[in-house]
């Protein structure tokens, strides 16, 4: 089976030995896996430098968050370990996204690598109109998850991460060259667990997603290899 580089399975473990039984299991179907938080806190760098060992592309998605000289150095000492895409919180503003874009990028070019990508994340989609009013923002969430992806992409980032139900709208406003990565992802008949604004994976790809990430529908699958293999099918029906 050819290479999707647009699904991303989410490594949400806490161990090395699962993070290799995993990408055994999966071999050639699955070409990039996110990282997130858990499994960073827990294996540090152990784990890039085996994904790497296994020509996988690696999104770190650790949502920095801080004043932009900390920000900046942080990402620059990420994108030295060579990962692919790399997050980082919308909310801390057009000066911290500027000067980490240009750490980043300036960094990558002193090493002779190709820089990381930056990924904005803009409302946390665990965030309502209610709890979005209760941190001072009278906005709807969707104007403004708009809001801070025009910001974001004007102070130089790459893409956003976005529920696949904002997609569309980020797509229109942002242009095709814009990276959108959704999770919230769940195959048809799938189980929701805790996942309330999903999309098919048919259905993210059509609202211009570049990249899903997909945890429980492949990680909890009593066969992972099949329920790759579906996804990856349904992704091609969205084109
Ligand atoms: O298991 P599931 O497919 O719901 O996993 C989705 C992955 O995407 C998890 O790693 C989760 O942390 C991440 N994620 C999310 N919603 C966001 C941002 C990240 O579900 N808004």
């Amino acid at each position: 089976m050819q290479e999707d580089s647009r699904l991303i399975a989410a490594l949400d473990v806490d161990t090395l030995a699962e993070v290799k039984a995993v990408t055994a299991e999966l071999g050639e179907l699955v070409q990039y896996y996110k990282v997130g938080m858990q499994l960073y806190y827990s294996q540090g760098n152990d784990v890039l430098t085996y994904l790497k060992q296994q020509h996988k592309n690696i999104f770190l998605d650790l949502k920095l968050h801080d004043i932009p000289n900390t920000v900046a150095k942080s990402a620059a000492v990420l994108a030295r370990l060579g990962v692919t895409l790399l997050t980082l919180h919308a909310l801390g503003g057009p000066s911290m996204l500027k000067a980490t874009c240009q750490s980043v990028r300036e960094t990558a070019s002193e090493l002779g690598i190709i820089p990381p990508k930056l990924l904005a994340v803009t409302i946390l989609t665990s965030m309502n109109q209610q709890e979005l009013a209760r941190i001072g923002c009278d906005l709807s969430v969707e104007q403004e998850v708009l809001k801070l992806a025009s910001m974001a992409q004007e102070a130089g980032v790459d893409g956003i991460v976005a529920s696949p139900q904002e997609a569309g709208a980020i797509r229109k406003l942002c242009g095709p060259d814009f990276l959108i990565v959704t999770p919230g992802i769940r195959p048809a008949g799938a189980a929701l667990n805790d996942q309330k604004r999903i999309a098919t994976p048919a259905q993210a790809i059509a609202a211009g997603a570049s990249h899903l990430v997909i945890g429980r529908p492949i990680l909890a699958a009593a066969d992972r290899r099949l329920a790759a293999q579906q996804i990856r099918e349904e992704m091609r029906n969205g084109k």
